[in-house]
């Protein structure tokens, strides 16, 4: 991520996954809060086989990657829920997972550093500055993450734009009507690696909506490359019936 500001979205989550060789968890992908033990993220992080819980630490209310911070709070995952349809490639498509925090305690607690974020509505975001952040790296091929959370605002595009041949169409990857791009196409301005999960918040009246989740991109920041997001209100429906199969309600 590139340039820093300070934003009012704080449903950021890191997730973590233990390294089976270091033996200690390691910065593995970003999620959104979107309910008191409910958390988005994108389907990829989670496509490891077997996947196992107990290697997957969600930390909430942190600024610092690898400081405590006051507010900072960590849970384990009682269940991840991938997108059944989720697909690497031919196309990539539907990188969007669910997770339910573990019961330990009250589940994640909300307050000045950590709130909910909304599920977007229908309305399409093309054209509005959204906010993208995560610890991912700084640029590409810097193999380290950001030490602090970082935010940067994109600009949503038209699926038409994004779709042209001097920008993602015609590519390996096609872009789906569930996904948004986002990001400006001089270049400079993205999601990069480590990143991935990690909300694309947009300002909608005095609220924030979770409108993407980072998903995948052409490198990081390059011209004409804009960040490739999962498309959350193309989802809102799978969600909410997921969620309420394990028994949880988002209001
Ligand atoms: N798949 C990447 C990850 O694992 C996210 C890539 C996003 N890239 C971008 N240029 N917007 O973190």
């Amino acid at each position: 991520m590139k340039s820093l500001s300070q934003w009012s979205v704080i449903a950021w989550v890191e997730i973590q996954m233990l390294d089976p060789d270091k033996l200690t968890f390691e910065h593995h992908c970003g999620g959104a809060v979107i309910a008191e033990r409910l958390v988005l993220s994108a389907a990829h992080c989670f496509d490891k086989q077997p996947l196992q819980l107990e290697h997957i630490r969600l930390v909430v209310g942190e600024h610092r990657l690898k400081m405590q911070d006051k507010h900072e709070n960590r849970f384990l995952a009682e269940k991840v829920v991938p997108h059944p349809d989720f697909r690497k490639s031919g196309p990539h498509s539907n990188d969007i997972a669910l997770i339910v925090v573990s019961r330990s305690g009250h589940g994640v607690q909300f307050n000045s550093h950590v709130r909910p974020i909304c599920l977007p509505d229908a309305t399409d975001s093309a054209g509005r500055w959204c906010a993208v952040s995560g610890w991912g790296f700084q640029a590409e091929g810097t193999e380290s993450f950001a030490p602090v959370l970082r935010a940067a605002s994109v600009p949503v595009l038209d699926l038409a734009t994004c779709r042209k041949s001097q920008v993602l169409g015609g590519r390996q990857q096609p872009i789906l009507d569930s996904m948004i791009c986002a990001g400006v196409l001089s270049g400079g301005v993205d999601a990069c690696r480590g990143d991935s999960g990690g909300p694309l918040a947009c300002p909608a009246g005095a609220r924030w909506q979770l409108a993407g989740l980072v998903s995948w991109g052409a490198g990081c920041a390059r011209r004409q490359r804009p960040g490739v997001y999962t498309r959350v209100a193309s989802y809102v429906r799978w969600v909410l019936d997921t969620a309420a199969s394990l028994g949880h309600n988002i209001d």
